[in-house]
């Protein structure tokens, strides 16, 4: 038997939670014999609430689950933790813009990198799911004294499925036929989906899809207005959708990326990057995962005058919201 995991959950009691625990306990994302332990992280006026999750895991009596521990105490439950995955943060309602809600959300992650710092394992993985999950994620890792910066995450994978599901629905092909894809910039309106350097079935994207109108117009404003049309639609935020995206992501960064392929998740951007990109933001770009458990950011896509305005456009936002929260990052 393996030595398990410890997998730290904020907002344990919320909805992504609610997705998210039951599919981690049961090995989907670390493995299928890969013990974990489940640290929930919730506010005190829902603790109670989250003794229901704990008696629901419970009933589940899943064979990997180690240990749950429920608690309002950040150094409780970042305590030698493997993986944080900070998903507890107040979503947007239906008019908002993901970034109207770092006022509110932004101090969370000042203490929470703090906790992590202080409590955690040294080489923990930080992955932020709360909304705006990029600059939520650079509070966390500037609070996060000693911590390597690459450790740091935030999550683009729901973007980039809800892109392969719109190409794949306009090729009429299944999704599974679509690779390649990256999301560049920021979880937001001017999020890039980068459609020219996608493949579908092993070829282009642009060779399937000649209908270069949509790819430039529906296509992208589909990818970055989703999330606004699930809480028209819902009144709630995106949640087993959102759980589904934060399990895979994990999933794709503990596990080596196939041959040729990438997938996007946010990191933080370093001097020399081979795009260009601005230095110190965390920024969703095409990753792969090494048989090491590193990663690597892929170098040499062709990037053409349309992509490079959109990288742009959307690497202006996150610099944007670094200057709004530079009282948080010090
Ligand atoms: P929710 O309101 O159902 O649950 C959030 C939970 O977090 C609540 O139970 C709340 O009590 C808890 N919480 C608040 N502050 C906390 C703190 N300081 N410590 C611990 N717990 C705390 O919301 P949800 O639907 O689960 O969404 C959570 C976040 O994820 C939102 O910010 C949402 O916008 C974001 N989100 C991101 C993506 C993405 O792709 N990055 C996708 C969907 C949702
Ligand atoms: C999403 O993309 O579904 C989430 O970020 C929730 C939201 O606010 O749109």
């Amino acid at each position: 038997m393996k030595t398990p995991v410890t997998v730290t959950v904020t907002g344990a009691a919320g909805n992504i939670a609610y997705s998210l625990l039951f599919r981690i306990a049961s090995g989907e994302m670390l493995g299928a014999d890969q013990p974990v332990i489940l640290n929930l992280l919730e506010i005190t006026p829902c603790l109670e609430k989250l003794q229901g999750t704990v008696m629901e895991l419970d009933d589940c009596a899943f064979p990997l689950l180690a240990g749950i521990v429920a608690t309002d105490e950040p150094a409780v439950a970042f305590k030698n933790a493997d993986w944080c995955m900070l998903v507890g943060s107040v979503p947007r309602k239906a008019g908002m813009e993901r970034k109207d809600l770092l006022s509110i959300n932004g101090k969370v992650f000042v203490g929470q990198g703090q906790a992590i710092a202080a409590n955690a394992k040294p080489t923990c993985k930080v992955f932020v799911v709360g909304n705006p999950c990029n600059t939520n994620c650079l509070i966390a890792m500037h609070n996060a004294t000693g911590l390597p910066k690459e450790n740091f995450f935030a999550m683009t994978m729901l973007d980039e499925l809800r892109a392969k599901s719109q190409l794949a629905a306009k090729a009429g092909v299944h999704s599974s036929e679509i690779t390649n894809m990256c999301i560049w910039g920021n979880h937001s309106a001017t999020q890039y989906p980068d459609f020219t350097n996608a493949k579908i079935a092993g070829k282009p994207a642009t060779q399937v899809i000649t209908d270069e109108e949509w790819l430039k117009g529906e296509f992208i404003a589909t990818v970055q207005q989703r999330g606004a049309a699930i809480i028209k639609a819902r009144g709630l935020s995106s949640a087993a959708s959102a759980a589904n995206a934060a399990l895979m992501t994990v999933k794709q960064l503990v596990n080596p990326t196939p041959e040729g392929d990438w997938f996007s998740v946010c990191t933080i951007t370093v001097e020399g990057n081979a795009y260009g990109l601005p230095v110190g933001i965390i920024c969703s770009q095409p990753t792969r995962s090494n048989a090491d458990g590193s990663y690597s950011i892929v170098e040499g896509l062709v990037i053409d005058a349309f992509s490079k305005e959109k990288i742009a456009a959307t690497c202006d936002e996150l610099l944007a919201e670094r200057c709004d929260v530079s009282n948080l990052i010090g």
